[in-house]
């Protein structure tokens, strides 16, 4: 059942998530490398990189968060949270790292964050299994396009591929989590609907 204190929580988590304010639990990954050199424009593209990755975190603070609020049974949402908790290092971590760089987050991070909220609410609506596939495909694509900017992060940039390395990783143990609870396969229609949306997300998150 879901109580006032839970939604006051759960608004309050929000307002965090949106404003970037955000407490990780674990140190961030990059504080273990040293900080090398990098060009201006280098330094520049690391700092847009890691605003796409900032604002994808954002959303999966709201995913989650819709998530925890409709699944039904207890242990699916021990999980959950637990999987919510590592995201939120995420968050701090890239917008630690954003910081260390000279970048800013994104300017619309209320709007990426309300979009994602109202599609984790409409997948909740359909019940655990198709909440879990949407969570379990939305994981997926995160750690591809994690991979991809592995490919794109100026090799000498230690701290912020650090900190991308240790995201892939949670990423593709949340992924597993969602597929124990459980998870449906998405049809291709919809997971391709899903790659167009963070297309947009993610190019024009690079520039605002
Ligand atoms: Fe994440
Ligand atoms: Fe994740």
């Amino acid at each position: 059942m879901i109580t006032i204190d839970r939604l006051i929580g759960e608004f309050d988590r929000a307002l965090r998530a949106v404003a970037g304010i955000a407490h990780a639990s674990r140190p961030s990954p990059g504080n273990e490398m040293e900080e090398n050199p990098l060009g201006d424009e280098e330094r520049a593209h690391a700092a847009a990189l890691m605003r796409v990755n900032h604002v994808g975190e954002v959303c999966a603070q709201a995913l989650y968060q819709g998530q925890a609020l409709t699944a039904r049974d207890e242990s699916s949402r021990k999980a959950l949270e637990e999987a919510a908790r590592e995201e939120e290092d995420h968050l701090a971590w890239s917008a630690e790292r954003i910081a260390e760089l000279g970048g800013r987050p994104s300017l619309l991070n209320p709007l990426w964050y309300a979009g994602s909220f109202a599609l984790g609410a409409a997948a909740g609506v359909l019940g655990d299994k198709w909440n879990f596939a949407f969570l379990a495909e939305t994981e997926h694509q995160v750690e591809e396009h994690l991979t991809g900017h592995l490919e794109a992060l100026p090799p000498a940039d230690r701290r912020t591929r650090a900190v991308v390395e240790a995201m892939r990783a949670d990423e593709a143990k949340h992924r597993a989590t969602a597929l124990a609870l459980g998870a449906a396969e998405l049809p291709e229609p919809v997971r391709r609907a899903m790659r167009l949306a963070s297309k947009v997300m993610t190019t024009v998150a690079y520039r605002i």
